[in-house]
């Protein structure tokens, strides 16, 4: 199988800004944890996998359950805005620190007239849209034409507007943030740019949770740590949260698609670089062609390695994974196809130091998302 590409990151560990506080993810947690229906994902020891790939330890965590919503975006989307409406009511002068309770209670009439948006390929706007029903305000979420219609619906299920535009993710996020500028619409996006970072750091403290828990259910550190990127918000929560938890800091792989690499060729480049074109892999939730620029800023200086695979890993690794039980959509495996393909190519193994000790962490990041797509792969 080709299309497979490892970078190793030139400058690993170089000092640089801390794009999230340790405060603010305590308050994050806290309030997550407060939920209904929040309880601790799955993390899976598989020894088969570990054999296979003639190393010490495999543990994969399972976001599937993640609040009924099929990914761990359900911890960052709706988190932000919960933090966007706070915001909002504070500024209008109607309430300083509404609590999530009281929103959820329509104690506030005015949180209804408010409306958040988001560009998505599918899971942080069914992250975004479950947090606005819960919290009370409206909602529109803008999709690119190739988001299948299973995860539309999935979206509108809770209750949101959809719009779709021509393009890819990234065109979806500028007519996003063109309209929501328009309308005074709150713009809840789960990537940054220039001017634009305060919404998205709320969504990365939430992401931490995963990274929080995988490490106080292993007990153990890991050596290793495969994570899939989009524009990157996840890998540098991770990233982020394995500085804050551990005193040694294990190798973070970051792993994307070979069609929508902009992290790896922004390593090769030294500097955001991103990639174009139709951007068409079947692993939809890594389909970005801009990196956001927080995580940049993090994944640019902690990443050990970025590596690119082809669709047809990932689909490989869907199957793999459900032979051990583990329900791992399109974008869910890609870490763990990764991991198969390093720790078999002898280049690849040598460069990311995986040898017989290493202890590895992967992020099913998520479950079937689109039960018919999945099916189609899977069987
Ligand atoms: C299942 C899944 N995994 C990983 C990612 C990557 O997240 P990010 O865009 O923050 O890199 C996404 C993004 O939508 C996703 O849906």
């Amino acid at each position: 199988m080709s299309g497979f590409a490892l970078v190793l990151n030139p400058s690993p560990g170089t000092p640089g800004v801390v794009i999230l506080t340790e405060g603010g993810f305590r308050r994050a947690r806290a309030e997550i944890a407060s939920w209904p229906g929040h309880a601790a994902t799955a993390l899976h020891d598989t020894p088969s996998i570990a054999k296979a790939c003639g190393v010490a330890a495999v543990r994969i965590k399972d976001e599937a359950g993640r609040f009924g919503l099929g990914s761990f975006k359900a911890l960052g989307g709706a988190y932000a805005v919960l933090q966007a409406l706070r915001h909002a009511l504070s500024l209008a002068g109607v309430a300083n620190n509404a609590s999530a309770g009281d929103l959820a209670s329509a104690r506030y009439p005015e949180a209804a007239k408010i409306t958040v948006t988001c560009a998505t390929d599918g899971n942080h706007g069914r992250s975004v849209a479950w947090g606005a029903q819960r919290f009370g305000c409206r909602c529109v979420i803008f999709v690119h034409e190739t988001v299948s219609q299973g995860r539309r619906d999935a979206i509108s299920a809770y209750g949101a507007e959809i719009r779709v535009v021509p393009g890819t993710y990234d065109d979806a996020v500028r007519a996003c943030a063109e309209v929501a500028e328009a309308c005074g619409w709150h713009t809840v996006s789960d990537t940054s740019w220039p001017g634009y970072t305060h919404v998205p750091v709320d969504v990365m403290q939430g992401y931490r949770v995963m990274t929080a828990e995988a490490l106080e259910q292993w007990g153990e550190a890991p050596s290793h740590v495969f994570i899939q990127a989009g524009v990157g918000g996840v890998a540098a929560s991770v990233s982020v949260q394995l500085r804050s938890q551990l005193p040694d800091r294990p190798r973070l792989i970051v792993v994307e698609p070979d069609r929508a690499a902009c992290l790896l060729e922004s390593a090769r480049a030294g500097a955001i670089t991103p990639v174009s074109g139709a951007l068409d892999t079947l692993m939809a939730g890594l389909a970005c062609g801009e990196p956001s620029l927080l995580a940049w800023e993090e994944l640019g200086r902690a990443a050990h390695a970025f590596i690119a695979i082809p669709d047809e890993a990932a689909v490989q690794a869907m199957r793999d994974l459900a032979q051990l039980g583990i329900v791992s959509g399109e974008s869910g495996a890609a870490g763990f196809a990764a991991l198969i393909w390093a720790a078999n190519d002898p280049a690849a193994r040598n460069a990311l130091a995986l040898d017989a000790a290493s202890r590895v962490l992967l992020f099913s990041t998520e479950g079937a998302t689109d039960p018919e797509l999945y099916r189609s792969l899977v069987g």
